[in-house]
């Protein structure tokens, strides 16, 4: 059985960095392997939620890895922050990126610094565009909601993604982020992906009870 990842969304905690503190602690008692900052600019994102300056506070009260998710414009000028403020993977929205050798080049610029790549795909996006980035990345986010915000419901056509993303490659990492519960886990699972973002699900349920079911753990064991 393979191991499944859960990577906690930062998103419902909001942007009081006490909140932030207390949320990571919890989902990190409970078993989530890695926190999924969900950095939205205002600007790609109608909302607008916490970026690098949190990641140094929080990675000083926290083991877990940061799964850092860049929904936000002009990305390859702030990159280094990310890169310097400890995350561990960094992914680049591809929908926020008009010229795309400039994603390529900060996608290298990622992999150079010695931390994982990502490539986040959006929902309404061809899936096919991951062909071109197959060397550049080591990890694709498939976004099962429209991106921008939590709690959306989870859209069925993001599990074909994950199969097309699994029958290109057998060693790419493959998250799936946006709408994910005890349901849709399983289907993500079956479909390929080894990484389970969460936010609204976690959040709105017991966080122990949800973190360990995304697992595939009956809470009974
Ligand atoms: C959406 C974000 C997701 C989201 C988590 O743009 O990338 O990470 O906040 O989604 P839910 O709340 O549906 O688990
Ligand atoms: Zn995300």
């Amino acid at each position: 059985m393979r191991k499944i990842v859960v990577s906690a969304s930062s998103l419902p905690a909001g942007r009081n960095m006490s909140s932030q503190l207390e949320y990571i602690e919890r989902v990190g008692s409970y078993g989530a392997d890695m926190y999924h900052l969900d950095v939205m600019d205002g600007k790609f994102t109608k909302q607008k939620s916490i970026d690098f300056s949190y990641l140094e506070q929080l990675k000083e009260h926290s083991s877990l890895l940061f799964d850092v998710h860049l929904m936000i414009m002009d990305a390859d000028k702030v990159v280094s922050k990310y890169i310097k403020a400890g995350a561990n993977i960094i992914s680049l929205q591809y929908e926020a990126f008009a010229d795309k050798s400039v994603l390529i080049k900060t996608l290298t610029k990622i992999k150079k610094s010695g931390i994982m790549a990502g490539l986040a795909i959006d929902i309404d996006t061809d899936i096919k565009v991951l062909d071109q980035f197959l060397k550049y990345i080591d990890m694709v986010i498939i976004l099962c909601v429209k991106a921008g915000k939590g709690g959306q419901k989870f859209d069925e056509n993001a599990i074909k993604k994950i199969k097309y993303a699994r029958s290109i490659s057998k060693e790419l990492l493959i998250e799936a982020d946006g709408g994910v519960n005890a349901d849709t886990a399983k289907q993500c699972v079956k479909a390929g992906a080894d990484i389970l973002v969460s936010g609204y699900y976690i959040y709105t349920n017991d966080a122990y009870t949800a973190i360990q079911t995304l697992k595939g753990k009956s809470v009974a064991e």
